[in-house]
């Protein structure tokens, strides 16, 4: 399973990335607008901290619109994934862009037929929002096990990339229920190396081992 970061901050993400454990990152529109800094500069800096993919948000609401901010977003860097909403003209983008050979990310997607759509269309990947679901009293795994069926019975391409990730336990179910990727805010991503056994066991070691009085260096 990919894991990506969810987050334009560039320190916090070189942080995390120096583990190797960071395949990708997402951004959106109000990650963008919470970093205070230039779309086009926030991207090509992640874009030379990760060598995945990178998903760069488009933001108008037409066909025509989303090529052209696509096309200028790519050109930032080879990694770049042009991100779509999951709209009718962002569809109709999304095929044009796979034509084109440009990677996409279609996001807000919040029903199995949606992720049907995206598949047809060509999309790359297809961001179903799960803790968006969850807040509304849906069970969003549900969505991804959906997908995963749907898309293994016509081997569909597309990537499943669970998105609106709130806490660990919705990494790890989205791992069993097959999703290819999950896109986790920086805080999940710490609370994945932690657990309290793993803090208690290991102070027990240490002081375990101080009493030996051994160094093994
Ligand atoms: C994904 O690509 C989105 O940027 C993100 O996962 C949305 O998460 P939120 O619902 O916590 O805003």
């Amino acid at each position: 399973m990919q894991l990506f970061l969810d987050t334009t901050d560039t320190a916090v993400l070189k942080d995390l990335a120096a583990t190797g454990l960071v395949d990708g990152v997402t951004t959106n529109p109000t990650l963008i607008a919470k970093s205070g800094r230039n779309m086009l500069e926030v991207i090509a800096e992640i874009c030379e901290i990760v060598e995945g993919p990178v998903s760069a948000e488009v933001a108008a609401m037409d066909t025509a619109g989303m090529l052209a901010e696509g096309q200028k977003l790519a050109a930032v860097a080879t990694n770049v994934v042009v991100k779509v909403p999951l709209t009718r003209a962002g569809l109709i983008a999304t095929r044009e862009f796979s034509a084109q050979g440009i990677q996409t990310n279609v996001t807000l997607c919040f029903s199995a037929a949606q992720a049907l759509l995206a598949a047809k269309a060509g999309a790359t990947y297809i961001s179903p929002f799960i803790g968006r679901l969850d807040d509304q009293g849906a069970v969003g795994m549900d969505l991804i096990n959906e997908i995963r069926a749907i898309y293994d019975n016509y081997d569909f391409d597309t990537e499943i990339l669970a998105a609106s990730i709130r806490t660990p336990k919705h990494v790890t179910e989205a791992a069993l229920a097959g999703a290819d990727c999950a896109t986790i805010p920086p805080a999940v991503f710490e609370a994945l190396f932690k657990h309290p056994l793993t803090e208690a066991g290991l102070q027990q070691f240490m002081a375990d081992w101080s009493k030996t009085g051994q160094s093994i260096l």
